[in-house]
């Protein structure tokens, strides 16, 4: 997995957004803002998924397939409704089979958005409260183990002026020590 400043300039969400010249993003600063990462080679993931999975309470899981030609015309809706900021009330657990894409996760506090290239093999750990995006790159298409605890909270909070003081919202602010 790569990580990088995302260049905020206009233009298709799908191209990698990357500074000329880049501005990698150190593990330092994945871990202050609590994004948890692991490198699993997908020909032998089984038993290193399970063992994390085990350790942090993740129950169930299932496996998403997001494909330009798989959704055909309700693609692009689609890519553009993951690509809303948004927080959810639980942790966003993934880990990639095959396929590519970008999740864009918000620095706290200089709200700069920072790139996750996922490529096969990365499982990512989205902290709880965390405004993030994502989408798929220009190879479009992404199949991904989705882990989580209980029932799934799927449910996206776009961001506003009320998840700004959404409890979740504020305890991960405290938990990396930035405050609301
Ligand atoms: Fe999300």
């Amino acid at each position: 997995m790569r990580a990088y400043y995302f260049d905020n300039l206009p233009g298709d969400q799908r191209l990698p957004h990357d500074y000329v010249p880049s501005r990698p993003v150190p593990q330092e600063v994945l871990e202050k803002i609590n994004v948890k990462h692991w490198q699993i080679p997908v020909e032998e993931y089984e038993p290193k998924v399970d063992a994390i999975a085990k350790e942090r309470g993740y129950k169930n899981r299932d496996t998403i397939n997001v494909s330009k030609d798989g959704l055909g015309d309700a693609y692009e809706e689609k890519i553009k409704n993951f690509f809303h900021e948004h927080m959810h009330e639980d942790e966003e657990i993934r880990y990639i089979l095959s396929g590519t894409g970008f999740f864009d996760v918000r620095e706290a506090k200089s709200d700069d958005w920072i790139r996750l290239a996922v490529e096969p093999g990365d499982m990512i750990v989205i902290p709880a409260g965390i405004y993030h995006r994502f989408t798929l790159d220009e190879a479009n298409k992404i199949q991904a183990l989705r882990l989580f605890q209980d029932e799934p909270k799927w449910t996206p909070h776009n961001r506003s002026q009320e998840t700004d003081v959404n409890p979740y919202r504020i305890q991960y602010l405290s938990e990396i020590d930035v405050g609301a």
